[in-house]
Parts: C-alpha cells; sequence; structure tokens
C-alpha cells in the first residue's frame, strides 16, 4: 500500500520559514501542495531562498514580521486571513539560542528567548486560534527541543522556553479538541544546520555516539513528522510530544 499525504487546498503558517528547519518545513508543505505562508524576521534570508522555494511551487507568500511583538503578529494574522481567507495549518519554528551558564545570564538573554520561544508563539497561536475555532478544525504543531525535555548545561533559558511550548502545547490541545483543533509538539534532537555543521569533527563523532541511531538528522526528518502531524493519518493524536531524535531521549 502506498500513502501519498496530500494537502492540496490547505494554507499553512510557518515561523521562521527561510532558513534551517522552517526552510525545510516549507519546502515539504508545497511538495505536499499546501499553500504556505512564511512569517520572518528576516526579508533579506528569504530572498536569498526565494527562487529554491519557487521551484517547488508558486503557492507561497511572505511577511515580514518579528513574532515577540504581539501587535504586529495580530496585525499580520488579519492581513493573512484577509488575502487568504483562513489558515489550515500554523508551525510555530521560529526560535533562538543565547546561551551561558544560569549565574552569568543576563536578564536580557533570559527575556529575549522566552519572548521569540514562548511568547512569540503564544500571540501567534492566540490569533490564529480565533480563526480556527470560527472554522471549527485546525492543526498547531510547535517545534520544542529535547532540550526542553531534559534541560542542559548553559541553555537554562532555551530549555525553560521549550518545555513551555511543550506546556502550551498540551494546555491548548485541551482548550480546543471540541473545536476540532489539533496541537501537537516536536521534540527534535541534534539537526543538521548551519550551526552543527561548524563543530568539529571530534565533536560531531561524540554527538553521534551518544545517539542510538548514530547519526545527526537531517532538517527533512523533521519536517516529515510535521508533514504528518498536518495529515489526516493523524488524527486522533493530539496533545502528543513527537520525539523525533534518533533515540537519545525516549
Ligand atoms: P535557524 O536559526 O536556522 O532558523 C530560525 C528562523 O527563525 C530564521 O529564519 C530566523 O530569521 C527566524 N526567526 C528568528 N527569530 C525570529 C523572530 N523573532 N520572529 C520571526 N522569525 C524569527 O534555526 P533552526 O536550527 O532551523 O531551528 C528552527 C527551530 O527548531 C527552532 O525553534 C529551534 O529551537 C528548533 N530546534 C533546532 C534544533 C537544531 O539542532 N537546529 C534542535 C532542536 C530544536
Amino acid at each position: 500500500m502506498s500513502i501519498c499525504i496530500e494537502l492540496t487546498g490547505k494554507t499553512a503558517v510557518v515561523t521562521g520559514g527561510s532558513s534551517g528547519i522552517g526552510l525545510s518545513i516549507s519546502k515539504v508543505l508545497l511538495n505536499a501542495g499546501a499553500r504556505v505562508i512564511i512569517i520572518d524576521i528576516d526579508e533579506k534570508r528569504f530572498l536569498n531562498v526565494q527562487d529554491e522555494i519557487k521551484k517547488i511551487s508558486p503557492e507561497f507568500d511572505f511577511y515580514e514580521a518579528d513574532i515577540k511583538n504581539s501587535d504586529k503578529i495580530s496585525e499580520i494574522i488579519q492581513k493573512i486571513i484577509s488575502k487568504e481567507s483562513k489558515i489550515d495549518i500554523l508551525v510555530n519554528n521560529a526560535g533562538i539560542v543565547k546561551d551561558g551558564l544560569l549565574i552569568r545570564m543576563s536578564d536580557e538573554d533570559w527575556l529575549d528567548v522566552i519572548n521569540v520561544n514562548l511568547n512569540g508563539m503564544f500571540y501567534i497561536t492566540k490569533n490564529v486560534l480565533k480563526h480556527m475555532v470560527k472554522a471549527k478544525s485546525g492543526r498547531i504543531i510547535s517545534i520544542a527541543s529535547v532540550i526542553g525535555e531534559i534541560g542542559n548545561t548553559g541553555q537554562a533559558n532555551y530549555a525553560a522556553s521549550k518545555a513551555g511550548i511543550i506546556a502550551l502545547t498540551k494546555s491548548i490541545a485541551k482548550e480546543y479538541a471540541a473545536r476540532g483543533i489539533l496541537a501537537n509538539a516536536i521534540a527534535p534532537g541534534f539537526i543538521k544546520t548551519v550551526m552543527t555543521d561548524k563543530l568539529p569533527e571530534d565533536i560531531k563523532d561524540a554527538i553521534k555516539k551518544s545517539i542510538p541511531l548514530n547519526k545527526i538528522a537531517e532538517p527533512e526528518e523533521i519536517a516529515n513528522a510535521v508533514l504528518f502531524l498536518c495529515s489526516e493519518l493523524s488524527s486522533y493524536i493530539t496533545g502528543s510530544v513527537l520525539n523525533v531524535n534518533g533515540g537519545m531521549y525516549m
């Protein structure tokens, strides 16, 4: 039996869709036939990949916005609804790190990470949910991290923000299940990005050894999990955290 995931007719909003995992998610959803609206703080990043995206499908649009700006986000979601008439899928992907040991972490670095990773998800989700509730359907997929499940030295702000994403996801799942809205989180482990590419080979080898599947994931391996959670194949899954980490935490 071959199963093909079809998202034709669906409109998806992807935050941080101009690079890394978000770009991969945008491409996978476009490949499945969805219309994809990217919200990203960095228009230049988007312009660099625009042609790459166009090769897959012309069914995309871009809005420049900082997700931690509540007023701007409600304005942008309103604009998207006016133009697209609906949002079927929301992928909360945009995220940042500002690492440091807790004792030396500035209030600014703590707040920046919480404001983007957690408060940003709240602002977007709140605005999108209003329309999903009216439509009585919707999928919300938020990118957490294995670090939000197990914590990490030097990443207290990031770990707290990602644990918050998981708790917020479960609350959305409970609050809106009766309205036909499914909310799930994905907790990636180590992913091949510009950042992990730069690590010295011996560090990469040590990382791989700590992962039962013995490899660092490709961004597409996260995007494929998003695709599954957008599809009818996951119609009975809500409030869950899908670990996509090669077995490093179960
Ligand atoms: P990235 O840095 O390559 O991409 C993040 C994107 O979000 C960029 O396009 C950036 O411009 C955008 N962005 C950043 N701040 C923003 C803001 N305030 N408003 C709007 N857009 C903003 O990051 P990557 O590695 O692709 O990560 C994507 C998500 O996956 C993040 O939430 C990250 O925490 C999570 N993750 C990444 C892992 C990894 O190994 N790369 C592992 C586990 C989770």
